[in-house]
Order: C-alpha cells, then sequence, then structure tokens
C-alpha cells in the first residue's frame, strides 16, 4: 500500500491508475468500514482510503482531542484488505488557512443531527469537496449509519454534477444491535447497553405501524 501524507504526491502516484474508488474516513477503522472497502472491491481497480479527523466538523475542542486515533493498527487493517493508498494528510496540508468558503446546504443540513451540531454538515462538505477535487473518484462509498451525512454528500454530487457513481452500505451492527462505530470505544459498558437499546425499539415502533396500517 503506498502512503501518501501530501497532496502533492497525489497526481505523479495516479498517473496510469483507472477506475478509482474513495473511501473517506476518519480513521479508528471497523467492520464498518471493511465493509465499505469489500463492496468498493467489487466496483473499483484502485481502492483509496483516506483518514484525516476532519478539525471543521467537530463543534467542541473536547470531542476533537478525545477522538479516537489509532493510526498504526488502522495501517495494518488496510494493508491486509489489499487497499492501494492511503490518504493521511495533515491539519496544514488540507487547510493551510482557515477555510473561508462556505455552503448553502439543504434545509436537511440544520435538522435531527445538524440542529445540536451548527456548522458540522458544512465541515464535511468541505472537507468532501477538496478529497473529491483531488482524488476525481469514479466511485464513492459511504455507510447507511450516518444517513444524514450520506443524504446530503448524494444530494451534492448531483448540484455539482460530479461524475461519481455514489454508493450507501449497509450499516454493520454488533450483536446486541448497536451500529458500530469509531465513536463507540468512548462509551462505557452501560452507555453501550443503553445505546444498542435505540435500534431494537426502533424496529419494534416500525412493525407496530405497520401491523396497524
Ligand atoms: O463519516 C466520517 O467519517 C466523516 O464525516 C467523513 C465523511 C470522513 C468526512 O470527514
Amino acid at each position: 500500500m503506498i502512503i501518501l501524507k501530501n497532496p502533492s504526491e497525489v497526481k505523479s502516484n495516479l498517473a496510469n491508475k483507472k477506475n478509482l474508488a474513495l473511501i473517506p474516513t476518519m480513521g479508528n477503522l471497523h467492520a464498518g468500514h471493511i465493509s465499505l472497502i469489500e463492496t468498493a472491491k467489487n466496483y473499483a481497480g484502485t481502492i483509496i482510503v483516506s483518514i484525516f479527523v476532519n478539525p471543521i466538523q467537530f463543534n467542541s475542542q473536547n470531542d476533537l482531542k478525545n477522538y479516537p486515533r489509532t493510526l498504526t493498527k488502522d495501517i495494518d487493517i488496510l494493508n491486509k484488505l489489499g487497499v492501494d493508498i492511503l490518504f493521511n494528510p495533515s491539519e496544514k496540508d488540507i487547510y493551510p488557512s482557515n477555510p473561508t468558503l462556505s455552503y448553502r446546504l439543504p434545509p436537511l443540513a440544520k435538522q435531527l443531527c445538524g440542529a445540536s451540531r451548527p456548522g458540522h454538515f458544512e465541515g464535511v462538505i468541505t472537507i468532501i469537496e477538496k478529497l473529491f477535487s483531488l482524488f476525481k473518484p469514479d466511485h464513492v462509498f459511504f455507510g447507511k449509519k450516518d444517513y444524514q451525512q450520506l443524504m446530503l454528500i448524494k444530494q451534492f454530487i448531483s448540484d455539482k454534477n460530479f461524475k461519481i457513481n455514489f454508493h450507501s452500505v449497509e450499516t454493520v451492527r454488533e450483536q446486541n444491535s448497536l451500529a458500530l462505530s469509531s465513536r463507540n470505544s468512548l462509551l462505557n459498558s452501560a452507555a453501550k447497553k443503553i445505546a444498542s437499546t435505540l435500534f431494537r425499539n426502533l424496529k419494534r415502533c416500525n412493525s407496530r405501524i405497520e401491523k396497524n396500517s
């Protein structure tokens, strides 16, 4: 696997590479990410994974500081999966100065998760546009776990007329039905247990609604 640290290295390393798949991540890779990579192998000749903890999508410095970072383990996983390129830039490489461009996102960006995380989705779209412009991927892969993010990125691709095939991939869950997420490692076992009831309860509500309709 080639590890690229700097955007300036990207162009020369992509020469002769065709049918590119890009899987943007913030690292601390788990079975959900692995499923994105395995799915990508069915569509693309060159698999690129980015690991970049994007500071401008965090609402609190504390959250940013505590975000789990496990680069050595992640590199090991990516090597075993046969990933071709890891892009792991520094903050300075991506944001040489404070980004000043702003995006007018659809109302969805201010609802649900966006209501309590002002600027979060603008931060996500900023890094996504940078990665898409840099790699010009033919295929991109996102997990359904972050469904709101997925919808906004899909809309962004369409609004910008990017010629990118967008793939959404099923959520991977633990046995107790908790969706795998890098942030789960920040939960203690009691909190994990509570979180795991969410999906089961939503499914129960769904089947009751279906029964009564
Ligand atoms: O879902 C994530 O890990 C991040 O929001 C993403 C898409 C890599 C952008 O930083």
